[in-house]
């Protein structure tokens, strides 16, 4: 499941992963796995040494799972940097570059930069090949974010904009988002599969297993020892219906969501709050306030009519659809523009 997973990704064959419970476990076991591989002597000594901070560079519209995994590693919220992004909601590479060259010059250490790919709000896609660039010239450890986004990497026609993600050192990516299988199914995946062993595998007396270079034992590739068999749900679907069933699928909720950017674009008292990258659609009621948007929200899912969600974009509050179903149907779109546009009316 795991190879298959890196050769969507375009990771070469030294890549190892782990099937975790979910992408913001992925993240944390990215960071500690970036942790170990850069900090000398971090297994023994972990922070506790007398060196300079350690900083993390991430984006305003990074998943909050980022700053989660910082605290609980140690690195401290206040050595994550939050770089602005551009208009179209990505990381902006000359605002990060200053803000390495800054920290270096004040005496911290930077260590770790984390791109998102596929953003929660909006849906955008950091400049992944930029960001490999620049992490490459300052050797800092690359990891993507791409709990939401990445698996849409299954549809050749996205390789343009996100095959930036096979230059990463690390991944996350989410089997129970874009590969719809039940909670929990998230997925770590690290290009240099060692780097992933060293940071996880101990040697006890009490653990009898033999040495076998054919086996994989996935204590060594994560924090747990007993785990259950996520595998095999993803597998056993994937098997059942096909890659070919979730390529349409995604490639389907990528149309749709375009069709909803240009309805809400047609409809007079609606704005879209960000162009539509992905399958988020931002989108603003004309003059409403932030508790009129949440009203709104409450009002569409009682009546039926959608399951949207709240959006802060660029200071402006909206509402904002991710189209992650295989049974939405244009039908469902059409029927939430009206709506809008009915109450944008009102
Ligand atoms: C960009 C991004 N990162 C991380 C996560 C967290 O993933 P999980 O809920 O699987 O921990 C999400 C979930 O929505 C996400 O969209």
């Amino acid at each position: 499941m795991l190879e298959w997973l890196a050769s969507v990704i375009g990771f070469p064959s030294t890549a190892k992963g782990i099937l975790t419970g979910g992408g913001s476990l992925a993240t944390l076991q990215a960071l500690t796995t970036a942790l170990n591989d850069r900090v000398p002597g971090f297994r023994a000594q972990g922070l506790q040494r007398d060196a300079p901070p350690l900083v993390v560079y991430t984006s305003v519209e990074a998943h909050r799972s980022v700053d989660k995994a910082a605290a609980i590693l140690g690195i401290g919220l206040d050595h994550v940097r939050h770089i602005r992004t551009d208009a179209q909601h990505r990381m902006d590479v000359a605002a990060l570059t200053q803000a390495i060259e800054e920290d270096r010059r004040a005496g911290r250490q930077p260590w770790c930069v984390v791109a998102t790919c596929g953003t929660v709000s909006t849906g955008s896609v950091d400049p992944l090949d930029a960001i490999a660039d620049l992490c490459e010239a300052e050797d800092l450890w690359l990891h993507v974010d791409g709990a939401y986004g990445a698996l849409f990497l299954l549809s050749d026609h996205m390789r343009a904009l996100m095959g930036g993600c096979a230059r990463a050192d690390s991944i996350t990516l989410d089997p129970h988002k874009l590969l719809y299988a039940s909670l929990e199914a998230g997925c770590l995946l690290v290009r240099d599969g060692e780097k992933l062993r060293d940071a996880h595998a101990f040697n006890s007396s009490y653990l009898t297993v033999a040495d076998d270079p054919l086996m994989t034992d996935y204590m060594d590739h994560g924090p747990q020892l007993s785990r259950n068999f996520k595998a095999f749900k993803v597998w056993s679907a994937l098997q059942a219906f096909g890659v070919d069933a979730f390529r349409t699928a995604n490639n389907r909720t990528l149309d749709l969501a375009q069709r909803l950017g240009r309805g809400v674009e047609a409809t007079p008292g609606l704005t879209l709050l960000a162009p539509v990258t992905l399958t988020a659609v931002c989108i603003a009621v004309d003059g409403a306030s932030a508790e009129e948007h949440t009203a709104l929200l409450a009002e569409l899912a009682a009546e039926n009519t959608a399951l949207l969600g709240p959006v802060l974009v660029d200071g402006r509050h909206g509402i904002r659809a991710c189209i992650t179903n295989h049974r939405t149907s244009e039908a469902d779109i059409d029927l939430i523009v009206d709506r809008l546009g009915q109450i944008a009316a009102r």
